[in-house]
């Protein structure tokens, strides 16, 4: 399952680097040769006046920087650390960690037994470096013209008047609180209020169903739900507030009530009089955060009291909840973001994720605020009202640094260059990549049209569960590869295993694991850390185990080749085939279900679902619609099968297990690589598989 298709393209263009190069492993970088210090075949150099203002300008700085982070991580994090604010300082130890399960319960601490508050970091110690008149954000309503704006000064005062109101409704340290809202202003501004009182927030990305976010719900307990009554994403109107009323329905019914629905009233989409209302849990935001006080004392948390936990997709089961603590997010988020972008005080950075996902915590929530940055937070859709609304904000709010995803640049590609061109975008200095691997060509679009060949890319790979930055080029600093997301970040210490749990040295193809802890882990997941430590340090012990397949090149650069366990990458958005499959199966005329990724040229992986159905019953048009409905109404419309494949019969081994090779095969049309299909139980059904291929 290493080999995909992605990672022989990348070998194909590996194939092409200038030979004698020189080895640069991790540890070990040197610096490139004479031979590459122009631009050839695939490198892409930063320009001599990039170059000159970076903040790493170069691979010896880069390796210096980089060789103290793994000799001495103590020093070099709690130098990093000090830059912040402690109410006190950590003790004993900067970090303390295991993760090895051969040696015990896996423990990751940074910082521990220091006190501070993230909130306070990325607001009222900006403020009080007199940046309180500083644009923190610009927000970009989903109509063209439709804005507002916050200084640091504004928006701390408006998640303290939050904080305020969830005290004074009971919300304390350690309670959580989950937010369903779409990208308003107030989506960060309820993550910072939950932060300064030390309430532990759990956002769910508002595409999710209300059976998603019933089972979020069911798992943390809420004090209250935060949301809002509808959005507008492009011409549709989409009612929130009625699939948390639905949500919230279910949840009562399996013992879980919650008392506190705050709804902010988005006037744009919906009037207040033609919301849906329970009386006695629902409160409109306007109504009461305004009257509360502007200043609140923040409450000082341990570094390594939790800050958030976030749902992600596993391969099998029920979602995961993410936990992730405070001190050494902070710290990592932070200096991730400042590094990877180039970041200087005058950027204006934008990042297009959406809070629900990890991007938007770590990269347009607290990485760049606790720098001081302004960001850009856009409500609406790409394509909304046409394919040139990025390059539309990029001119208005004059973007320096856009960061994005691999499949909003391929579809944008697919558009035409002149939605691009139209505009100036001579603000740009730098571009960012996150999601899934960044295809040569989409990369080379990405740069030489948006770019202008100018900007360098920062192609980052990480995870939810590694809360910042992994491996990623220091633009400046390193020649590029399109598509490699090159080197590791400071203090990440990355290893490619083979399937026995051997390291590789040198040019190889394996498992991508992680070596040592690094301060933006996760800590566990939440209420089961079995889980956690079965998931991710069991399959090769000594290492964190990432789920992704990785190459090193000759020159040590590192090329991400997509997962290897049964998750599925849908336009950046992690989807397990596990939960894909118990949608489906929900509908009573399923009997079975199996779901595997094929290649698709925008979304990166499409799903595509083998159904089987119970017996007697007739597949039909019909059938078929409402499959797909019962996966959008379980997860969401995101997760909709691209593809239904009828089937009678899978193909099965002996045991009744499934063989996904098989499938995945059949599902790519890649009829001749079947391979030894004779172990099967009945080796009929890949024949008749094949030729329902096109019902
Ligand atoms: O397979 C990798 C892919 O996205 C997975 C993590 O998904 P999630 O936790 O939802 O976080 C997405 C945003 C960080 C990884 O296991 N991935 C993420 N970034 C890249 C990537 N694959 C290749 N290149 C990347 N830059």
């Amino acid at each position: 399952s290493l080999v995909t298709s992605g990672h022989l393209r990348h070998v194909e263009s590996m194939a092409q680097l200038p030979s004698g190069a020189g080895k640069i492993s991790h540890l070990n970088a040197v610096i490139l040769g004479e031979a590459l210090a122009s631009e050839e075949n695939d490198l892409v150099f930063p320009s001599p006046e990039f170059s000159a203002q970076a903040l790493v300008s170069s691979p010896e700085q880069y390796q210096q920087m980089y060789r103290r982070s793994i000799e001495e991580p103590a020093d070099f994090w709690s130098d990093i650390a000090s830059q912040f604010f402690w109410k006190e300082k950590w003790h004993p130890e900067v970090y303390a960690e295991n993760i090895d399960v051969r040696k015990g319960t896996v423990k990751i601490e940074w910082f521990k037994g220091a006190t501070t508050n993230i909130c306070y970091n990325a607001l009222d110690r900006n403020v009080e470096a007199g940046n309180g008149g500083k644009i923190a954000i610009y927000w970009e309503g989903n109509e063209p013209g439709q804005d507002g704006q916050l200084t640091y000064a504004e928006l701390l005062d408006k998640v303290c008047q939050l904080s305020n109101y969830l005290k004074h409704v009971g919300v304390g340290k350690g309670d959580a609180v989950v937010i369903y809202l779409p990208m308003l202003m107030e989506l960060p501004i309820a993550m910072l209020a939950c932060a300064r009182i030390g309430a532990v927030h759990s956002v769910v990305f508002a595409g999710f169903s209300a059976e998603s976010l019933a089972q979020r719900i069911l798992d943390c307990k809420p004090k209250v739900v935060i949301t809002c009554n509808a959005v507008r994403r492009g011409p549709k109107t989409i009612h929130l507030k009625e699939i948390v009323d639905s949500a919230l329905t279910d949840c009562a019914k399996d013992g879980v009530s919650v008392g506190l629905c705050l709804t902010y009233e988005n006037q744009s989409a919906m009037e207040r009089e033609a919301t849906k209302w329970q009386e006695g849990r629902d409160v409109w935001w306007q109504d009461v955060v305004p009257k509360f006080s502007t200043k609140c004392l923040v409450e000082w948390v341990d570094a390594e009291d939790p800050l958030f936990l976030l749902y992600t997709s596993g391969s099998t089961g029920k979602p995961k909840g993410v936990l992730h603590t405070t001190g050494g997010y902070m710290v990592y988020t932070a200096t991730t973001f400042k590094y990877a972008f180039d970041y200087k005080p005058s950027d204006i950075y934008w990042c297009t994720a959406d809070c629900g996902w990890i991007t938007g915590h770590s990269y347009v929530t607290y990485g760049p605020l606790l720098n001081g940055a302004t960001i850009v937070v856009f409500e609406g859709a790409p394509s909304y009202p046409d394919s040139g609304r990025c390059w539309d904000i990029v001119d208005k709010y004059k973007v320096s640094i856009f960061y994005t995803a691999p499949t909003l640049v391929r579809s944008l590609m697919r558009d035409g260059d002149e939605y691009v061109t139209r505009y100036s975008r001579k603000s740009l200095r730098v571009l960012g990549s996150v999601g899934e691997p960044i295809n040569p060509s989409a990369w080379r679009w990405f740069f030489n049209v948006v770019g202008d060949s100018r900007c360098p890319i920062s192609d980052t790979w990480w995870q939810t569960e590694t809360g910042g930055f992994m491996i990623a080029p220091l633009p400046g600093a390193w020649p590029q590869k399109p598509g490699s997301a090159t080197f590791p970040f400071f203090g990440v210490l990355p290893v490619i295993v083979d399937e026995k749990g051997n390291e590789i040295e040198g040019e190889c193809s394996g498992y991508l694991c992680i070596k040592k802890s690094w301060p933006g882990a996760f800590r566990t997941l939440y209420g089961d850390h079995e889980r956690f430590e079965t998931t991710y340090f069991k399959p090769f012990p000594g290492y964190y185990f990432t789920g992704d397949g990785c190459s090193r090149d000759q020159d040590g650069y590192y090329w991400l080749t997509g997962r290897v366990d049964d998750v599925i990458n849908v336009s950046g958005h992690r989807i397990g085939t596990a939960e894909v499959e118990s949608a489906l199966v929900s509908h009573p005329q399923c009997a079975e279900a199996a779901v595997v990724g094929v290649e698709h040229e925008v979304k990166g992986q499409g799903i595509y679902a083998f159904v089987t159905l119970v017996e007697g019953v007739p597949y039909s048009e019909e059938l078929r619609k409402n499959l797909i409905l019962a996966v959008r109404n379980q997860i969401g419309a995101f997760a909709a099968p691209d593809k239904i494949h009828w089937a009678p019969g899978l193909p099965k081994t002996r045991s009744g297990k499934i063989m996904r090779r098989i499938l995945r095969k059949i599902a790519s049309r890649q009829l001749d690589e079947l391979g030894d299909t004779s172990t099967l139980a009945d080796p009929s059904v890949v024949d008749q598989l094949i030729a329902l291929s096109d019902r």
